[in-house]
């Protein structure tokens, strides 16, 4: 006759030793592949929770005209790198799923979001941050027309704004309203400062144009 056991082991398609329980346990620690192998070699749970030390891949970047090469782990996220391993902090840390914009970046000129893009992903990519519009101590076009339109109030979005604005103006250097407000849609501002923020990239726009297409 079958028991619970029995039955949890079928319920999780490993079997072999592997109860649902413990699967679940196991589960969260990212320790549950080793402990369905460890169960067809034959050795304990506890030695099988520990968790094996992830692989490490060496990398080069190329961010703000720099190469930076380095070693990662594979799961690690631009937005991780850029911030706790480069010490590049004028990329903000939001959501870190997809949905706030405060960590865009620009990737082949392309906005992206670094929280959802690997670091190994973004290996032999042009890559610019909010500091690769400075010139030396004087800020970018970009950066300087946010401030004369006081288009922030906290500040925490105006990276990341700062950078889909330099994006659309390098695809587009004359957006009418609805392109802006399109090119602008990826990035939240919680303080609603969306008025400013549009005026500030038309006025971005004029002073880029002023200056030949530099940032
Ligand atoms: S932190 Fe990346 S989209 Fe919010
Ligand atoms: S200025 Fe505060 S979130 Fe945009």
């Amino acid at each position: 006759m079958k028991n619970d056991h029995d039955h949890d082991e079928k319920k999780t398609g490993f079997g072999l030793g592997v109860t649902r329980r413990k699967f679940l346990k196991t589960m969260g620690s990212g320790a549950a592949i080793a402990a369905a192998s460890d169960a067809l070699t034959g050795r304990g749970t506890a030695e099988a929770e520990v968790i094996k030390p992830e692989v490490i891949v060496k990398v080069n970047l190329f961010i703000n005209g720099l190469r930076r090469s380095l070693v990662v782990e594979p799961r690690w996220s631009l937005l991780y790198v850029l911030r706790a391993k480069l010490g590049l902090t004028g990329t903000k840390v939001g959501c870190e799923r997809g949905e706030c914009g405060a960590c865009t970046v620009l990737i082949d000129e392309v906005p992206r979001y670094a929280c959802l893009t690997l670091a190994v992903e973004a290996q032999e990519t042009q890559i610019v941050t909010l500091e690769g519009l400075m010139h030396g101590e004087r800020l970018g076009a970009v950066q300087q027309a946010f401030l004369e339109q006081d288009a922030f109030q906290c500040g925490y979005c105006t990276p990341g704004q700062i950078m889909s604005t330099e994006g659309l103006l390098r695809r587009d250097p004359t957006p009418n309203p609805d392109e802006i407000r399109r090119a602008m849609s990826g990035n939240l501002c919680r303080c609603g400062a969306y008025a400013h923020i549009y005026k500030a990239v038309g006025r971005a726009a004029k002073l880029k144009a002023a200056k030949g297409g530099v940032s």
